[in-house]
């Protein structure tokens, strides 16, 4: 069997937007294949070289390694017309996927009437607040038998009947308020838009399980994050996929043997775009600060994120689902200067319990409220700082409670945007893999 260690995944801890993009960008040198296995659009993964910035939706972060092969694997959604966009722009600057790109045939195809119901149902009465790109009814119609998958593109003499229940169910649901493009319409774009993809599209899982066993060193990069999990995240203000660790077999086939290590992703502090509980959301004008200063506006809606301190429980939450071995904490810069951080470290309920338990439904959160261990604050910047040691004390000693919470240990501090602003932890599981 290949080299199980040198295979990583990269998994977001909180609700998203933690930096997976730049963490992926980091490693996938040291990687042959890098992998998205779950989610499609909605996800918006930032890549930041000499202070240019580049937006991935889809195509997976390795994109501006040329020896990197990128797959796109089956638990993926994925719309083709911005994928198409996408490799326009990466083009556009330089970066040419061609001859290393595999499509899943088993992969998802989202359509435009898996848009439409995503929007109409977002405005009704009970909105998600989702990213409005289909990625919801896209699963539905995976999980009900009518979904269209990109293997269905290579026998395009079927696809009206493939596409037709889901479409007719969607009519139904939607009736005349919302004007449905005719189903021919949808049949012919698909073609026309599928037709430079077509001979990309093959058997991923096959190509996976050859790369493993030939030693070849695969990185899978997660989207969305544990708290946005089907399953596992703060239901039903989630996303459609298996984001933690178990997605990653299912979105890929692999079995777990032929993973080596889990690196967890998370933000000194925490976000959220959308509906849906956040116990250590600051309201006030820090929550602001941290927004303007950390410049939490969504890569894919451009939506302002909901900011608040490093919320521990969650967190030590994600870490146990994905069985994660050591953090990547981004974004420490965006601390530098204030004060005093504040560290959840647990939740209070409405009897007064103090606990760090993470409910498994939506109404359980109403009554908590977050513990809030306040720490000092450090007036020099650490934005840019490559080595740990050289952290002002006050960084050092948040870093250290903040790991305490979560009961895991740094690999990684990121302290800017770009790739070379950060810290690596050479003691740390990660530590070959990530020296340079
Ligand atoms: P992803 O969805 O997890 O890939 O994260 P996003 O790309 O949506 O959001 C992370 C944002 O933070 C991007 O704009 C990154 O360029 C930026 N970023 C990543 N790491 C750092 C960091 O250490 N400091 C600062 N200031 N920005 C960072
Ligand atoms: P990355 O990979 C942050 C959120 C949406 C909404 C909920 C459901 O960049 O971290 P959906 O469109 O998926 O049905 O929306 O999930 N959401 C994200 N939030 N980052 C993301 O991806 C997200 N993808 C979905 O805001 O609350
Ligand atoms: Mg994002």
């Amino acid at each position: 069997m290949g080299h199980a260690a040198s295979n990583l995944a990269i998994l977001g801890l909180q609700w998203g937007d933690e930096g997976k993009g730049k963490v992926v960008d980091l490693l996938s040198p040291r990687f042959r294949h890098v992998v998205r296995f779950q989610g499609g659009n909605n996800a918006g993964h930032t890549v930041v070289v000499n202070g240019q910035s580049i937006a991935l939706h889809q195509v997976p972060s390795g994109a501006l390694h040329e020896g990197c092969f990128l797959v796109v694997g089956s638990g993926v959604v994925l719309n083709l017309d911005v994928f198409q966009q996408e490799i326009d722009r990466l083009k556009a600057r330089g970066i040419d996927v061609t001859g290393r790109l595999l499509l899943s045939e088993k992969a998802h195809v989202i359509l435009p009437h898996h848009i439409a119901l995503d929007r109409w149902r977002e405005g009704g009465s009970n909105p998600i607040g989702t990213t409005g790109r289909g990625i919801g009814p896209c699963y539905e119609m995976k999980a009900g038998r009518m979904g269209v998958r990109l293997g269905d593109l290579l026998s395009p003499a079927l696809l009206p009947d493939r596409i037709r229940q889901g479409y007719e169910e969607v009519r139904l649901r939607v009736g005349t308020s919302v004007e449905l493009p005719p189903l021919d319409a949808i049949v012919d774009d698909l073609r026309k838009v599928s037709a430079p993809f077509l001979p990309l599209i093959g058997d991923a899982q096959a190509h996976l399980y050859a790369a493993w066993r030939r030693g070849e060193s695969i990185l899978f990069e997660g989207a969305q994050a544990t708290l946005l999990d089907i399953d596992h995240g703060t239901y039903p203000f989630v996303t459609s996929s298996n984001c933690s660790l178990g997605g990653l077999f299912t979105g890929t086939g692999l079995p777990p043997q032929a993973l080596g290590g889990v690196l967890g992703i998370a933000k000194a502090y925490t976000t959220r775009v959308g509906a849906g509980p956040m116990p250590s959301e600051l309201h006030d004008a820090m929550g602001q600060r941290l927004r303007e200063v950390g410049k939490e506006f969504g890569t894919t809606t451009g939506r302002p994120r909901r900011c608040g301190w490093f919320d521990g429980p969650i967190t030590a939450h994600a870490c146990r689902t994905n069985g994660v071995h050591g953090l990547a904490i981004m974004k420490l810069d965006v601390l530098d200067g204030l004060d005093e951080v504040g560290l959840v470290t647990g939740y209070r309920d409405g009897e007064g319990r103090v606990s760090t338990r993470i409910p498994s439904c939506a109404p359980d959160w109403d009554a908590l409220r977050p513990e809030i261990r306040m720490l000092p604050g450090w007036k020099t910047p650490t934005r840019g700082v490559t080595d740990p040691a050289s952290l002002p004390k006050e960084a050092q000693t948040y870093l250290a409670a903040l790991t305490e919470t979560v009961e895991c240990p740094l690999a990684y501090l990121s302290t800017g945007p770009d790739r070379h602003e950060g810290c690596i932890y050479p003691d740390a599981f990660l530590g070959d893999a990530l020296r340079s």
